[in-house]
């Protein structure tokens, strides 16, 4: 069997497969992010240990199989620094992908000679290297300290096998890494004042990373198992739907918003903020539109109003309604694609007197599709092609959400045939490559897929004028905040 970890931002995953890749089992625990102050966004890497304890506890206990474990693999929430002293303590709180104190920091760096043309990428500030730079700045003493910069699965890789390895696919988030060239980049180090003897060793996600540690294996009661290099979660989850090729992509809804394409070979658009990294697999790229607030706007505004997000979603029923009179402009945390922009923050308006919960989450749901909206354009302006799309992520479960946003993007969006095609199932694919040998081709195929969710073709045209609307919005809103 083989196992997968999806260290996300909500909580932790564990999905054990077959031989097969077929799911046996899965399990989650939650942990939460703090906000120290406005834009701040960090974990404790002790809860996400605590987390996987427990999960392989639950594993254990449910499913026998377990013991025959051959392949593990990690996917993690992307971006986040993990800062280690020389005896591997560490020694702050992981800076997360949504955190953006560095704004000053990433636009510096991204102003920086070839720093674009290196890493494929603008410096976005939820980015590693300007954590890094701030960490410098605001904090001496801890930068001084820091002899190993982790990503959160790298961190895990870490704990699992006592090795400093990472992916690829995750390191091309770091603004470190020569995207094109797979490897660490001594002008980008530089720039940011980082070293290479202070980065993990690069893996390709499907190769292995190392071996479980023994304590570790005797205490999971398993032995000989093959920890992959694992991968950020958006390509794990690429490989968990099987998109490699062009043409192959998903849209997910997670606490961020992403919608990703595979390309066929390395494509970058630095000056769009269009994300091109590498993939989890050797000799691929793929290229995706990040929003940073997708179901975090849904679960702040189930916050507010003492109702769960199931709740909220459920009250509109599934029959897709007209666009509505109010709009929420979902920048939470700032933006990303399309705007790059940490600062802003997001608004209701067209609010009424008669305006209800159910008005304002409808609001939410269809400012959350406008920015997916946002990604889709630039990313086909960038030449991605992208017919259909598979959905994932926990959004998924509203049938209103997936309705509105296929109309919204105008195209179908296919529904995988079994809830666990994800990042867990890719990560626990990569732990099959590497422990097998098996091609990542081979392993990471198209799910089955349940169901098709069709546009409404009688509402397309007044999605399109609400999503006009909607883009005029933004320039307006950045002149009154
Ligand atoms: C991608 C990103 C997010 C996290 C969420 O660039 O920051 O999608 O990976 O887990």
């Amino acid at each position: 069997t083989f196992l997968g970890i999806d260290l996300g931002t909500s909580g932790l995953r564990a999905l054990l497969v077959d031989a097969h890749g077929r799911p046996i089992g899965a399990t989650e625990r939650h942990y939460d992010v703090s906000h120290p102050h406005s834009g701040w966004s960090e974990q404790d890497p002790a809860d996400w240990v605590a987390a996987l304890d427990g999960a392989v506890a639950d594993m254990r206990a449910a499913h026998p199989e377990f013991a025959e474990l051959r392949g593990i693999g990690v996917a993690g929430h992307m971006h986040g620094a993990i800062l280690l002293d020389d005896t591997g303590q560490v020694l702050r709180p992981c800076i997360l992908w949504n955190d953006t104190r560095s704004a000053a920091e990433a636009a510096h760096l991204d102003a920086a000679d070839k720093v674009r043309s290196l890493s494929g990428n603008i410096v976005f500030p939820g980015f590693t290297a300007p954590k890094l730079e701030w960490v410098r700045t605001h904090e001496p003493e801890i930068f001084a300290k820091t002899a190993r910069v982790l990503l959160p699965a790298a961190y895990l890789n870490y704990v699992l096998t006592g090795d400093y390895a990472a992916d690829m696919s995750d390191s091309a988030g770091t603004s470190w890494l020569d995207v094109g060239q797979r490897d660490w980049s001594e002008h980008l180090l530089k720039v940011s004042h980082m070293r290479r003897d202070q980065m993990p060793r690069l893996v390709e996600g499907s190769d292995a990373a190392g071996m479980l540690r023994d304590d570790l294996a005797t205490k999971w009661g398993v032995s000989d198992v093959t920890v992959a290099g694992g991968a950020g979660d958006n390509a794990a989850a690429a490989c968990g739907i099987g998109a490699l090729d062009e043409g192959q992509g998903f849209v997910s809804l997670g606490t961020s918003g992403v919608l990703l394409s595979a390309r066929d070979g390395y494509k970058p658009a630095p000056e769009t903020a269009v994300h091109t990294f590498c993939h989890a697999v050797p000799g691929r790229w793929y290229q995706m539109g990040v929003m940073l607030s997708a179901t975090d706007s849904l679960n702040w505004l189930s916050r507010i109003t003492g109702a769960s997000p199931a709740e909220l979603t459920a009250n509109l029923g599934e029959t897709l309604l007209p666009p509505g009179r109010v709009r929420f402009l979902p920048y939470l945390s700032g933006e990303r694609t399309p705007h790059n922009d940490a600062s802003i923050r997001g608004s209701f308006s067209g609010l009424a007197a008669e305006t209800t919960r159910d008005d304002m989450t409808r609001a939410v749901l269809e400012g959350v599709a406008f920015g997916l909206r946002d990604s889709f354009e630039a990313l086909r302006a960038t030449g991605a092609k992208m017919e259909r799309l598979i959905a994932i992520g926990g959004g998924t479960g509203s049938r209103y959400w997936l309705r509105l946003i296929a109309t919204v993007l105008g195209i179908p969006l296919d529904l995988p045939g079994d809830g666990e095609f994800g990042a867990a199932l890719g990560a626990a694919r990569l732990g099959m490559a590497a422990a097998t040998g098996a091609s990542p081709e081979q392993i990471m195929t198209p799910p089955d897929i349940r169901e098709t969710i069709e546009p409404d073709s009688a509402l397309i045209t007044k999605y399109d004028d609400a999503y006009a609307a909607f883009r005029a919005a933004y320039p307006v809103l950045k002149q009154v905040q």
